[in-house]
């Protein structure tokens, strides 16, 4: 495994659309696992490809601070999005300065492919809907602070 770097704010790649992983090969699964380092190295909850300079549809969470576990999800789509949460949210990607409230979703379905090539179909709550949200917006271009919470 390698750290790689977190590109920032302003660089062109983080606003482009990310394209569908069509074959899982060593690339990608180096990349997944380069992903995973560079994430747990820089104290985040998740990461996105195009953060680390690749435009394509991977994200990897962390949704339980006191878990070990970390998903990695390819392709996510995310669905059937209910109910609203708001909280502040920070990037890896952004000056911590530029923290803010965000409303998310307080439930929603996620589907994705894993490493090896199987679906998944499951729902998320709370902190997770939370970090699936921040994590595939960033796919789309989308970054946190184009969705600043303004209400109290
Ligand atoms: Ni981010």
């Amino acid at each position: 495994m390698a750290l790689r770097n977190i590109f920032k704010e302003g660089e062109p790649i983080l606003r482009r659309k990310a394209r569908e992983v069509v074959d899982i090969d060593e690339r990608i699964l180096t990349l997944l696992d380069d992903m995973r380092e560079t994430m747990l190295r820089a104290d985040g909850v998740g990461l996105a490809a195009p953060q680390v300079g690749v435009s394509k549809r991977i994200v990897i969470i962390k949704p339980d601070p006191d878990s070990e576990e970390i998903i990695e999800m390819i392709n996510p789509v995310v669905s059937e999005k209910s109910g609203i949460q708001v909280g502040v949210e920070g990037c890896l990607s952004v000056d911590s300065s530029k923290n803010c409230k965000v409303a998310r979703p307080m439930r929603l379905k996620i589907e994705y492919t894993d490493r090896d090539g199987n679906p998944h179909s499951e729902y998320a709550v709370g902190f997770k809907a939370r970090v699936i949200c921040h994590e595939t917006d960033h796919l789309d271009g989308i970054l946190f602070i184009d969705k600043e919470y303004k209400g109290r």
